[in-house]
């Protein structure tokens, strides 16, 4: 076989292997591995079954999803680890969109807090009695003991709170909730830099402008130098 053919044929499976990388990476979403940390998928038993089925998500696994304009990708919205021999939970990031978790009948002792950073939208979560709420009971409206399980309801926001947990922000920013116990502070409109000092829109071109240069010119110096080595062969 001649060594332009064999470029030419090089080229072709990398350019199928990048398309086949970008296309997959678009459908992850339905692949979390999460949702496959214990076998069997919600639990009718579970606060998670009913609340799946009240709000039509689709069920893989342990998930349920929600898709609320078909064009953007679906997200968890239930997920339900109760039962599941989990003696310790580490990271449940995939899931950080979660509103309602159950990880009740499970042999866990003790959770760390910063497992939930993140989830903001998280508003229920169901514990074995002995696991306190992340974020302590000041993180939540209800905590109630019940069946051996303990119950975190309604979960608080950080930002608007008196006392020693109200942190504020640096001038110019905005506080926003980020898990129970957590805010996180960003630049208000048009401020950007460190403590949100300077004023004025973040500079793309000047920053990313030399790169896309720089990458354009190996680019080019790559494919010339390619080209000449395969004239030689
Ligand atoms: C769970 O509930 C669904 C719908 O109510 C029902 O079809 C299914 O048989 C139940 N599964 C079990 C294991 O009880
Ligand atoms: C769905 O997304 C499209 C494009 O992003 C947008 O035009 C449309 O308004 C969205 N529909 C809903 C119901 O959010
Ligand atoms: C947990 O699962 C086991 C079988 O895997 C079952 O025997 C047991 O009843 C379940 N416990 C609860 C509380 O559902
Ligand atoms: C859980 O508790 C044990 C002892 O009670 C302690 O040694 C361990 O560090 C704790 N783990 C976390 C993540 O808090
Ligand atoms: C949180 O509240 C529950 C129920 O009211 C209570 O049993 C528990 O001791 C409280 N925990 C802490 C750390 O105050
Ligand atoms: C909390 O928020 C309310 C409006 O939601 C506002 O009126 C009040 O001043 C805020 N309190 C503090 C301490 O920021």
């Amino acid at each position: 076989m001649k060594m332009k053919a064999v470029y030419s044929w090089l080229r072709s499976a990398a350019l199928i292997l990048i398309c086949n990388v970008c296309f997959n990476a678009g459908y992850q979403l339905t692949e979390l591995q999460v949702c496959a940390l214990c076998s069997g998928t919600v639990r009718n038993g579970s606060a998670v079954g009913p609340f799946c089925s009240r709000s039509a998500g689709r069920i893989d696994g342990r998930c349920c999803f929600r898709n609320v304009n078909t064009s953007d990708p679906e997200y968890v919205i239930g997920l339900d680890l109760s039962n599941c021999s989990l003696t310790h939970v580490e990271n449940l990031q995939e899931a950080s969109t979660v509103l309602m978790l159950d990880l009740s009948h499970n042999p866990t002792v003790n959770i760390s807090d910063t497992v939930f950073q993140g989830f903001s939208e998280l508003n229920c979560i169901i514990l074995p009695e002995d696991v306190d709420c992340p974020g302590g009971n000041i993180s939540w409206e209800k905590v109630k003991v019940r069946d051996g399980n303990r119950l975190c309801e309604g979960q608080k926001s950080m930002c608007n709170q008196t006392g020693q947990l109200s942190m504020d922000c640096p001038e110019n920013s905005l506080c926003a909730p980020y898990g129970p116990g957590f805010f996180e502070c960003s630049c208000a409109d048009s401020y950007r830099g460190y403590k949100c000092l300077r004023e004025g829109e973040f500079p793309a071109l000047q920053v990313f402008g030399p790169l896309a240069a720089s990458t354009v010119v190996m680019c080019l110096l790559l494919w010339a130098t390619q080209r000449r080595k395969a004239k030689s062969l």
